[in-house]
């Protein structure tokens, strides 16, 4: 079952990614666009180098063999003009066209200087392994805290500022833009646009330790309405319980230990260590995209998170019984 497990694990993750679009060369933006044509460029220039090569190869090993020792000895003043153009000369004249491709494409990327003095709509901050996502607004009654789903309009571009609280992580949505990092103490930013509704699937691409495979995020494009009313609702406080047992969660949440890690606004729980879930059922998935957002998982992360993930920061709730882990997950999925 193991090696099984192995083999169809990242395949898996292989369809997967090919279903949420994340490809480079699958391009949903003008930076992405860009990008994909540069790749396409690099990628011809070396398949045409490797065909050559290999044609050069094929006519040396042809040759019968009487013929190669008529080749002169290098020492005896012949060859050395192959070694020039062929080791120095063609492949300085093709890694200066990539390198001069490769600032071109820089410069069409205004990611520091000319954007910082505007703020950014969003900042995203990387954690150990999630993804804090807040919509900034002069108007502080007007910011929003979400986590692990972006929610961009689509058809313009939006400025996001890239932070991180405790190691370096990478933000990379391929087909959106290329990489730029989160580094602690330093904000980065970034400029992308989606052309078309859609969600674009993206992950941190800078080693950051144990789950780093499993640091997912989702941008998710809408028409400038949907957005609108999408970021409106991420702007109000979380709903209250509706039922009896709704309540008893919301109590489990916080007076035990949730709320300390945890924020649900208009409730005790104002943790700021673990991803904000005032609307928590209005996302797709949990764990950082690494599971779908449905009642078996929520459960099962409340009480294994670190048997999902392990290394999480969030510890295993065994001190819930079967009926209060019930309540508190319902009050949860009641969290549009
Ligand atoms: Cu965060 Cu890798």
């Amino acid at each position: 079952m193991k090696p099984l497990a192995l083999i169809s694990l990242p395949l898996l993750a292989v369809l997967q990614a090919g279903c949420n679009q994340q490809s480079s060369l699958s391009p949903g933006g003008p930076a992405a666009r860009e990008l994909s044509r540069m790749n396409w460029f690099i990628l011809i220039l070396f398949i045409v180098i490797a065909v050559v090569m290999w044609i050069l190869i094929a006519l040396v090993a042809s040759r019968p063999r009487g013929s190669l020792r008529e080749h002169a000895p290098v020492d005896a003043g012949g060859g050395h003009e192959w070694v020039w153009i062929g080791g120095f000369a063609i492949p300085a004249a093709i890694l200066a066209v990539v390198f001069v491709v490769g600032l071109r494409g820089m410069s069409k990327f205004p990611l520091h200087d000319g954007m910082a003095h505007t703020p950014a709509e969003i900042r995203i901050t990387g954690h150990q392994w999630w993804w804090d996502v807040q919509y900034l607004n002069s108007n502080v009654s007007l910011e929003a805290n979400t986590a692990n789903e972006i929610h961009i309009p689509a058809g313009r571009a939006v400025d996001i500022d890239l932070a991180s609280n405790d190691v370096i992580h990478s933000f990379w949505v391929p087909s959106l833009h290329g990489k730029v990092d989160l580094i602690p103490g330093q904000f980065n930013r970034i400029r992308i646009q989606a052309d078309q509704p859609g969600v674009y699937r993206g992950q941190c691409a800078e080693y950051c330790g144990e789950q780093h495979a499993h640091m997912i995020l989702l941008v998710v494009a809408q028409s400038p309405d949907e957005y609108e009313r999408w970021l409106g609702h991420q702007r109000e406080l979380a709903i209250d319980p509706a039922d009896d047992q709704q309540r008893r969660g919301q109590t489990l949440f916080t007076t035990r230990a949730c709320g300390l890690c945890h924020t649900i606004s208009g409730t005790l729980a104002q943790g700021r260590v673990g991803p904000n879930l005032s609307h928590l059922a209005s996302r797709q998935a949990i764990a950082a995209n690494m599971l779908p957002n449905n009642t078996a998982n929520l459960s099962a992360w409340v009480v294994h998170a670190r048997s999902l993930k392990p290394g999480v920061v969030m510890p295993n709730m065994t001190q819930f019984d079967g009926n209060e882990l019930r309540a508190l997950v319902a009050y949860l999925q009641h969290l549009r």
